[in-house]
């Protein structure tokens, strides 16, 4: 498991942008205080989710209003077409860690 954040790094109802150098960027998100790690990038384009709402359990792109569901990565509003990679989360004295070699997403079967 790869170290991410401090839970405290991000409020509820907010995403954080997380650069663990060697590999494309994730977003820390945090529903309440369950905690979600996702691809950062936008999988119709080169939009940083962490930039974007959060609206009832969804990430919505800031480009082009796509949308995913933070728990399973599957699309839930166009243009996106692609699924994101949502990866397995552990959550330890106050710190997040995710599997970052183990990533699914809902066009995966897991
Ligand atoms: Fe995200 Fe287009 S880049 S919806």
């Amino acid at each position: 498991m790869t170290f991410i954040a401090r839970t405290t790094d991000v409020e509820p109802g907010c995403a954080l942008q997380v650069n663990l150098g060697g590999r494309p960027p994730v977003a820390l998100v945090r529903l309440d205080d369950e905690f979600f790690v996702i691809d950062d990038t936008c999988t119709h384009g080169e939009a940083s989710l962490s930039d974007g709402e959060i609206i009832n359990g969804d990430i919505e792109c800031p480009f082009h209003s796509g949308c995913f569901d933070i728990r399973t990565g599957a699309v839930t509003a166009f243009p996106c077409a692609k699924a994101l990679t949502v990866y397995p989360v552990k959550v330890e004295d106050g710190q997040v860690f995710a599997a970052l070699d183990a990533g699914s997403c809902a066009d995966t079967p897991v």
